[in-house]
């Protein structure tokens, strides 16, 4: 099994970190190596890496939902800022052939070529993501009762769920949920909860995205046993989760923030 080696990764970072933790804001744990799986070949375009001063022009376009600089308003809209250029063309060149199925986004793709999508995703890119706050209530009753709810979803982020056959997020997505710029992996950290969680749940009911050779059926194996409340859990995780040092916004939007009970 391709997971057993990711699990074994997890083992290592389980054993060497530790869990400092501030109610809200979210600390990741410290940078390790990406987990040896196979690199994912992204887009099948001809395309050379994106010009982000090109992109900046093209990504107009998509700044009514997705923000200027990719941090959208609306957590309908997922964020792209700081998310990697070749996920974004694979994305897109996903979108374009129907292989990844959302009509607002194949109308918006199916104008673009390939290196308009590489010069859109190296914008993206170069922006930086603005981080949200995780939620920190404590759950009531059920097998997590006592845990605040964002705790939850941490350690399954960090260390997964053996039993369950659950790898952990962060052997792929990174302890500061970055990602990995170089391959498919993509950017997590500060997505909008509603979109992770309804990626999730989709993934959990078998969605993959692409098909034959372009097919990754990597996340519809790692969520396949996820519970509701585990998937809400690892979506609010996800967007307070960011490298602090990295997002000078985020103290921001934690003072803009309703007060913690
Ligand atoms: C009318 C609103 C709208 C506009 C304009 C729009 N998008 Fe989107 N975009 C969406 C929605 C909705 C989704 C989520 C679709 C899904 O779940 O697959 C999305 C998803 C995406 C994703 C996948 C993000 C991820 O994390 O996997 C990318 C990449 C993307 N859009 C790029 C663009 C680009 C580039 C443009 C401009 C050329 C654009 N979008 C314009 C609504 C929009
Ligand atoms: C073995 C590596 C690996 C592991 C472990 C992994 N992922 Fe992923 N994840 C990926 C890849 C690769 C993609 C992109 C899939 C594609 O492009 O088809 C992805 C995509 C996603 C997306 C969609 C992102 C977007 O912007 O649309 C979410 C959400 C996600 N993963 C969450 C998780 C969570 C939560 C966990 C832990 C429970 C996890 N992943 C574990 C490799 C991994």
């Amino acid at each position: 099994m391709k997971f057993s080696r990711i699990l074994g990764v997890a083992a290592l970072l389980a054993a060497g970190s530790t869990l400092a933790q501030e109610a809200a804001t979210v600390t990741p744990a410290p940078e390790a190596e990406a987990a040896p799986v196979a690199t994912l070949e992204a887009d099948n375009t001809p395309a050379t890496w994106g010009d982000a001063q090109a992109g900046a022009g093209k990504a107009a376009a998509c700044a009514a939902c997705h923000g200027l600089d990719g941090n959208s308003a609306d957590p309908q809209y997922p964020k792209l800022a700081g998310q990697h250029e070749r996920y974004i063309a694979r994305q897109l060149a996903l979108y374009k052939s129907g292989e990844r199925n959302n009509a607002i986004m194949l109308g918006f793709a199916s104008t673009l070529s390939a290196q308009d999508m590489r010069d859109i995703g190296a914008y993206f890119a170069s922006q930086k993501v603005v981080p949200g706050v995780a939620d920190d209530t404590v759950i009531a009753s059920g097998p997590n009762a006592d845990r605040k709810f964002f705790e939850v979803g941490q350690r399954l982020y960090r260390y997964g769920n053996p039993d369950q056959g659950v790898p952990a997020c962060q052997a792929c997505h990174g302890p500061d949920g970055r990602g990995n710029p170089g391959s498919a992996w993509p950017q997590l950290g500060g997505q909008h909860a509603g979109y992770t969680a309804n990626a999730l749940t989709a993934f959990r009911d078998g969605m993959v995205w692409g098909k034959d050779a372009n097919a990754n059926a990597l996340m519809a194996g790692v969520a396949g046993n996820l519970t509701d409340e585990e998937i809400q859990a690892l979506a609010t995780y996800i967007e307070g989760l960011h490298n602090v040092a990295d997002a000078p916004a985020a103290e921001a939007v934690a003072d803009a923030a309703p007060p913690q009970g």
